[in-house]
């Protein structure tokens, strides 16, 4: 029996790649997007293995989204996985923020997936199986300098998946992290940066933030998004999945240097470099 998959953010990224290894290894895919003209991306696959494309912006209001979500069940019957992956990234210093530049991040990488979660739960609670995997980041898992409100909501998003794992397990509903490091898909274009319009423009944080745009724009990602594609199909397919898979060598990397680096010697060396950036 064919297993349903919602993938939300199929437009590019993992969620395109993702859905598109799903449906041609034989999974009926649904992926969300946001804009008119994404509900095509898949037509370059034969039509019996397209994924099949809708319209859902996961900042919509709950009432939506469960209405949307219905409608799917309507049609297959089910849905056996649930891929939360839509997400962006806004770096900078926290103090360069505004609260609605915060909240506008909470509301798609933290609400956002709750709201999806909300929405699916009682029919997987009622079919007694599920499962929801979560696209969080390395940087849900450690964090430093310009990537506080990023991990933040990731950080969040990553508690949230932890609790759930334990509770839903009475309805034999598993919920699992994916935690990649850097790779090659439209976040970087995607990436967003506090405006501070409310600092001076002397302003040395604002200085911070322009340079470090400047480094990160300037970096070259490597890594293909097929790799975590991959990763979640694997999840999806183990009997007794972990509850995070770190995908991609940097995140390795800066899992292990989290791990067995003092944290007084980690902030000294990120200080160092703030303080020749400033
Ligand atoms: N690439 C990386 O290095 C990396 C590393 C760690 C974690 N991640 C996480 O991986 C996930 C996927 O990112 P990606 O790298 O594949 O980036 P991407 O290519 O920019 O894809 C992001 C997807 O999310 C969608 N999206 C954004 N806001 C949305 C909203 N409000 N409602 C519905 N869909 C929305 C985008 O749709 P539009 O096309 O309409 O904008 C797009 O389909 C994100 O959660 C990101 O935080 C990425």
């Amino acid at each position: 029996m064919k297993k349903t998959v919602l993938i939300t953010g199929v437009s590019s990224g993992f969620g395109f790649y993702t859905a598109k290894l799903l449906a041609q290894s034989g999974y009926k895919v649904f992926g969300t997007v946001r804009k008119q003209k994404d509900l095509k991306v898949f037509t370059n696959l034969p039509l019996s293995i397209q994924p099949k494309t809708l319209i859902l912006d996961i900042t919509w209001p709950q009432d939506k989204i469960t209405q949307t979500v219905k409608k799917i069940i309507k049609k297959t019957g089910k849905i056996n996985c649930l891929v939360n992956n839509a997400g962006y990234a806004h770096m900078g210093c926290v103090g360069s923020f505004t609260i609605e530049e915060v909240r506008q991040q909470f509301n798609v990488n933290l609400f956002g997936a709750f709201k999806m979660i909300f929405a699916v739960l009682p029919h997987m609670r009622k079919q007694q199986q599920g499962l929801i995997i979560n696209v969080n980041s390395i940087f849900g898992l450690t964090t430093t300098a310009f990537y506080g409100i990023y991990s933040a909501s990731k950080f969040a998003l990553e508690a949230l998946t932890q609790s759930l794992r334990v509770e839903e397990s009475i309805f034999n509903v598993n919920a699992v992290s994916i935690n990649p490091g850097s790779f090659k898909t439209n976040s970087k274009k995607n990436t967003y940066y506090p405006d501070c319009k409310h600092l001076s423009s002397k302003s040395k944080i604002r200085k911070l933030n322009n340079k470090f745009k400047k480094i990160t724009s300037k970096l070259n990602r490597h890594q293909g998004p097929e790799r975590v594609a991959v990763q979640i199909k694997k999840v999806i397919e183990t009997h007794n999945p972990k509850n995070n898979y770190l995908v991609g060598y940097d995140a390795k990397i800066l899992y292990l240097v989290h791990k067995i680096l003092p944290t007084s010697i980690q902030n000294w060396l990120i200080k160092k470099f703030i303080k020749r950036l400033a």
